[in-house]
């Protein structure tokens, strides 16, 4: 039985958030309502959730257009739909554009989690029943050398714009669980992938851009190490802990499969080549006729500032405690990624043909 009935899913046409809306729907002990806040940024895309808007239709989920820094709305959504848990994934996610600029991260990042929080505070008036989950990051802990792991009591030590905002906005919901009680639990999880993760970040950028025969940019020397979560393990893990998950705690969210960048873009170069060989890609013969593998697209480029070299989490206490594990092995889960990738190309070239295209060309020309 999944325990809240009117779940406000914040960031709902985002990558993490739309596929916590398709495993809620594909979930039989799920029979309660989605109400999808999202303002619909350069990131947000109606397209994740077509599928669901047509099979469960109106009685059970609803969509809004609504920025979350809007307390005033925040409140009457609550009130419509007599919102009983928040599960809040809506933010600026990418490290990159944090670098850039900075300022929507902190607007959306921690004033828009605050008023959130003023919302459910005031909306819940002291009801206990009723939940907050803040959708953390490991990026909060900082930065590993070559050992070591992040725990749920590291001290915090954020190096971007984009974790410092995602740590500042941990505090205050973690603040408003000890000063006025609100039921709040945090996760904070390693990076994700999966069906519909937008072509910015590492793993969805190189497999578009090697089924366009376009460059693999590697920054600094390619050793930077992440831990892959596949984002089904994520909804998975959110589940467990919304429905047994001790109030006011924090969990670790890993897919304990550490790679560095090269490892993981050489592994897509292989898959692709195995799922969508070169002889049948039809804009490889036109645009790059001569080219003899996809590896070959790899390109070293500058660094990103502040790079973090190493993230990696210890989740033993979901695992023992939740009773919770990673249930895809980055092998399978790369292999149904590339595989999605390969069957949804008007998806990529909606986002890549749009705003998107607008704002790589403005800022990353220099690289
Ligand atoms: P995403 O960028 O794909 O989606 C974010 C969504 O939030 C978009 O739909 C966007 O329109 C919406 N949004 C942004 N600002 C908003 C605002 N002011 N009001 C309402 N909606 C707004 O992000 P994602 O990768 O799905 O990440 C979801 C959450 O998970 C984020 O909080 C992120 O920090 C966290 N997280 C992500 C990863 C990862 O690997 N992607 C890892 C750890 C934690
Ligand atoms: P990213 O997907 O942006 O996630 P995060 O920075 O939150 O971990 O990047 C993952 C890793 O891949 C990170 O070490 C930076 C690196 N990277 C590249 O080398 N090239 C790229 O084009 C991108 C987007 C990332």
């Amino acid at each position: 039985m999944f325990l809240p009935n009117n779940i406000m899913v914040t960031g709902g046409a985002g990558f993490i958030g739309s596929n916590f809306i398709h495993y809620l729907f594909n979930n039989p002990d799920f029979q309660g309502r989605v109400i999808n806040v999202d303002s619909l940024t350069y990131a947000g895309n109606l397209e994740n959730l077509t599928e669901i808007a047509a099979s469960v239709g109106e009685k059970r989920y609803f969509f809004e257009k609504a920025d979350i820094c809007d307390g005033e709305l925040m409140e009457a959504l609550f009130k419509k739909y007599e919102v009983d848990a928040v599960i809040h994934f809506a933010a600026e996610s990418h490290v990159d554009r944090s670098i850039y600029g900075p300022q929507e991260f902190i607007r959306t990042n921690i004033m828009g989690t605050f008023a959130l929080l003023e919302a459910s505070r005031k909306s819940w008036a002291g009801r206990k029943d009723v939940l907050f989950h803040y959708v953390s990051t490991d990026e909060v802990y900082g930065s590993l050398g070559e050992t070591g792991y992040f725990y749920e009591d590291t001290s915090f030590d954020p190096r971007s714009p984009y974790s410092a905002s995602k740590a500042s906005a941990e505090h205050l919901v973690k603040s408003y669980f000890h000063t006025y009680g609100l039921p709040v639990t945090v996760s904070n999880c390693s990076n994700n992938y999966g069906p519909y993760h937008f072509p910015e970040k590492l793993i969805p950028l190189m497999v578009a851009n090697a089924m366009e025969a376009k460059p693999l940019p590697i920054y600094g020397d390619g050793k930077n190490v992440r831990d892959w979560l596949y984002v089904e393990d994520h909804c998975t893990a959110i589940s467990a802990i919304v429905n047994r998950g001790v109030r006011g705690e924090v969990y670790n969210i890993g897919g304990e499969s550490e790679k560095n960048n090269l490892e993981v873009v050489h592994t897509i170069c292989e898959v692709l080549e195995e799922l969508y060989p070169l002889k049948d890609n039809p804009v490889v013969k036109e645009v790059s006729p001569g080219l003899g593998a996809y590896e070959e697209l790899v390109t070293f480029v500058k660094d990103r500032p502040g790079h973090d070299r190493r993230y990696a989490v210890n989740c033993d206490k979901i695992k023992k405690e939740l009773g919770w594990s990673p249930g895809t092995d980055f092998p399978s889960g790369l292999r149904k990624t590339i595989q999605w990738y390969i069957d949804n190309p008007g998806w990529v070239e909606n986002i890549r043909s749009g705003e998107y295209k607008k704002w790589l060309e403005k800022n990353y020309d220099s690289r």
